[in-house]
């Protein structure tokens, strides 16, 4: 019988260094557009999908993520005392009732494959999405990893969010070479961590959204240091296509790049340059 997709992992230990000196004491993920941490789209985007148990990977200088999402009951009473109900709302919105979230610390900064596979406690043998609060997603309706969510429960197959990119930007993402598409989606027939244009084999890229089989964790076991020195996702889910079919799909919805200066600013000011 097939698993209901009810985990996400979000891998939030990476040190933000691009946002320096803004990041120096407060973690990239709680930067907020506007009035809202990236950390929170990203869990309300989990939360439309109807995942209900949150895995974040976090490090040191990472607590205020931890603590954005957990319930502040002073602040609640002061809130009711005053009457100031639709504030009262939005804050207790932040986490919904029915979700939980779990913290696991990655000691070391070894990759996103590491930091991924420091959640298979939690998640155990079952279908799990990840997401990359980095990568903010907007499709004004259910959201990237719902669309996902429904391609994995009609296929049963690891799902990987993809968007064309300029060629020359390679060297940024995860690239893949597809099959014959079926709609938005195809089967992934060559994955390869940020090769350089001269030798991608398209510009299809991975952007933060994944849905996978619980078969990765052993191929993350399996697997050495790559790119950057770093134990990449990418290179387990090479591995892993040996053995199952995995799935680029093409979302609907526009992806803001909220890991640069440029994608952020972008997303902040609703503008949306080609570069
Ligand atoms: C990671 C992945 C890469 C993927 C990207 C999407 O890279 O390793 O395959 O394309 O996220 O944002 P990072 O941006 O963490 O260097």
């Amino acid at each position: 019988m097939s698993k209901k997709i009810s985990k996400a992992v979000f891998p939030v230990a990476g040190l933000g260094t691009r946002f320096l000196p803004a990041t120096k004491a407060i973690p990239k993920e709680m930067l907020p557009i506007v009035d809202k941490p990236l950390m929170q789209y990203a869990v309300e985007e989990a939360v439309a999908a109807g995942i209900d148990t949150m895995v974040f990977i976090t490090g040191r200088t990472k607590n205020s993520i931890t603590e954005h999402f957990d319930k502040a009951y002073e602040m609640e009473k002061e809130l009711e005392a005053r009457n100031k109900l639709e504030t009262l709302k939005i804050i207790r919105d932040i986490m919904p009732a029915h979700v939980s979230y779990v913290c696991i610390r990655q000691p070391e900064a070894l990759g996103l494959g590491h930091a991924v596979y420091c959640a298979r406690p939690v998640i155990g043998d079952e279908p799990f999405a990840v997401i990359l609060p980095d990568d903010l997603i907007e499709d004004g309706s259910r959201g990237c990893i719902k669309q996902m969510v429904e391609l994995y429960e009609q296929t049963q197959s690891s799902v990987l969010g993809v968007e064309r990119v300029n060629p020359q930007d390679t060297g940024s993402y995860g690239i893949v070479k597809t099959g014959e598409y079926t709609g938005k989606y195809a089967p992934i027939d060559l994955i390869v961590e940020k090769p350089k244009p001269e030798v991608a084999p398209s510009n299809l890229a991975v952007v933060g959204r994944y849905i996978l089989t619980p078969a990765i964790f052993d191929k993350i076991k399996n697997t050495g240091r790559g790119a950057g020195g770093e134990i990449q996702l990418t290179d387990a889910i090479a591995d892993l296509m040996k053995d199952e079919q995995v799935l680029a799909f093409e979302f609907e919805g526009k992806r803001y790049d909220c890991g640069s200066k440029l994608g952020f600013f972008n997303r902040h000011s609703g503008i949306w340059f080609i570069a």
